[in-house]
């Protein structure tokens, strides 16, 4: 059996970021704007902490600002808003995000919806999912974005194709599948509920898995020659006293039956951060009047 190609998140995010930074460079010489990106983070989850920092790092190096804000894990509610609504009237700032999830005792909801959509960069106000829905210029989740992306430069044209995914979160799924849908494919989400998943899975010429269950999609439930995209970032025991990522998908085991497989890690992760960026900049510029940006087929 032959080898499923690798699809390179790692090399197509590094990409990505040249042409960004060469957009922000271009902002700021002609215009004078440096984009800037807030990021809020509440309580002390490692695994949050750890995309923060590779947020704030991303944003530096392409030339953003970045404004980080950490606030105790017993951080009030009212203080969240409070502090979403400092955000959305400083005109440094062009994008927020609020790094999910929050702790237990806090209502996501009203912090989601207190966010002007303009700098709405995780693509969560109501605003942009129906933008998204309608066909709307908007802000795009960036992971769906990323898989998008990965899937475009691996595939080209999708017209037709059957696409199944796997999840139907508001960060993920639902975007997901409207991406697919303006690709033209035939979308279907499968979710906890469904039944006979495998035989979905079966069916699929582009399979997109985001569940969180470790190595959950098998070799016998993919169709040959689909193309594989793993979002799920499940941490296991690895030896001594470290741990071992894996994805929602057995690779090993899939990479025997797929024609290509995104990695974990390295696969969609990177594309997140880059497209993170991307949103910032086209914020940045639509909130200035500018034109929008749009990522070419191939880059
Ligand atoms: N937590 C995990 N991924 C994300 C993301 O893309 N955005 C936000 N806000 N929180 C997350």
């Amino acid at each position: 059996m032959s080898q499923a190609t690798l699809i390179d998140g790692k090399a197509t995010a590094a990409a990505l970021r040249i042409l960004i930074g060469k957009k922000i460079g271009q902002l700021t010489a002609e215009h004078g704007i440096r984009p800037g990106l807030a990021v809020v983070l509440i309580g002390a989850d490692p695994a949050s902490q750890v995309y923060v920092r590779s947020k704030r790092k991303a944003a530096v190096k392409l030339g953003m600002e970045s404004f980080e804000h950490t606030l105790p894990a017993d951080t009030k509610q009212e203080t969240v808003m409070a502090l979403v609504q400092k955000l959305n009237g400083d005109p440094k700032v062009h994008g927020i995000l609020v790094q999910l999830p929050l702790p237990k005792h806090l209502d996501e909801k009203p912090v989601i919806l207190a966010i002007d959509p303009l700098k709405d960069v995780d693509g969560l106000h109501p605003e942009n999912a129906g933008r998204l829905m309608a066909g709307e210029v908007g802000m795009v989740s960036c992971t769906p974005l990323g898989c998008q992306l990965l899937l475009r430069r691996q595939l080209g044209d999708m017209t037709g194709k059957n696409a199944l995914v796997i999840g139907r979160s508001l960060l993920f799924g639902k975007p997901m599948a409207q991406l697919l849908l303006a690709e033209d494919c035939t979308v279907t989400t499968a979710h906890s509920r469904t039944a006979d998943l495998a035989d979905h899975c079966r069916r699929a010429d582009i399979l997109v898995a985001a569940v969180g269950r470790p190595e959950m999609v098998k070799e016998d439930w993919v169709k040959p020659g689909a193309v594989v995209i793993d979002v799920g970032i499940n941490r296991l025991p690895g030896e001594g006293d470290k741990e071992r990522l894996v994805g929602d998908v057995d690779f090993d085991a899939v990479s025997n039956v797929a024609s290509a497989i995104t990695p974990v890690p390295g696969g969609v992760g990177p594309m997140t951060i880059a497209c993170l960026m991307f949103n910032a900049l086209r914020a940045a510029r639509l909130q200035n009047g500018l034109d929008d940006v749009k990522i070419p087929t191939s880059f």
